[in-house]
């Protein structure tokens, strides 16, 4: 699948996005190296703070299919940005956590403008299991 083809399932994943508070839809698409696709949309509550982002839930969605960190591609993370949309600081660091450091990570909105970064690009020095064991 290209990263075309990945941004457009992020954009789908948009559709199951439930932002009545924002009206802010993101999108998300995993890849893993099997081909398969899991999406993620953001979920809001009224409670705001338990909100979760798009791309957590996609990351979130492909470990509870039984994914791995090493079993993933690329993900696609998709808004209505005038620029790619980028990930909060909160994803980053889930991220950096639960995909390998060199993993694509392709930023998009919906005028077909596409930012290609890492994971490790998006959160360096970050802070990492090891670091509870120093
Ligand atoms: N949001 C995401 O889904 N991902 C991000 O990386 C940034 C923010 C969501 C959370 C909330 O539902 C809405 O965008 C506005 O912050």
């Amino acid at each position: 699948m290209t990263k075309e083809e990945l941004i457009n399932e992020a954009i789908k994943a948009r559709a199951y996005s439930y932002s009545p508070y924002s009206k802010f839809k993101v999108g998300s698409a995993l890849l893993t190296n099997n081909e398969e696709v899991y999406l993620g949309a953001n979920i809001e509550n009224a409670s705001y703070p338990v909100t979760m982002c798009g791309e957590r839930n996609a990351i979130y969605n492909a470990y509870c299919h039984g994914v791995k960190k090493e079993d993933i591609k690329a993900i696609a993370i998709v808004a209505d940005t005038e620029e790619p949309c980028s990930p909060c600081g909160a994803c980053r660091q889930v991220l950096s956590e639960l995909l390998p450091v060199d993993t694509p990570v392709y930023l998009g909105n919906l005028k077909s403008k596409i930012k290609i970064t890492t994971v490790k690009e998006l959160l360096p020095f970050a802070f990492e299991p090891k670091d509870l064991n120093a």
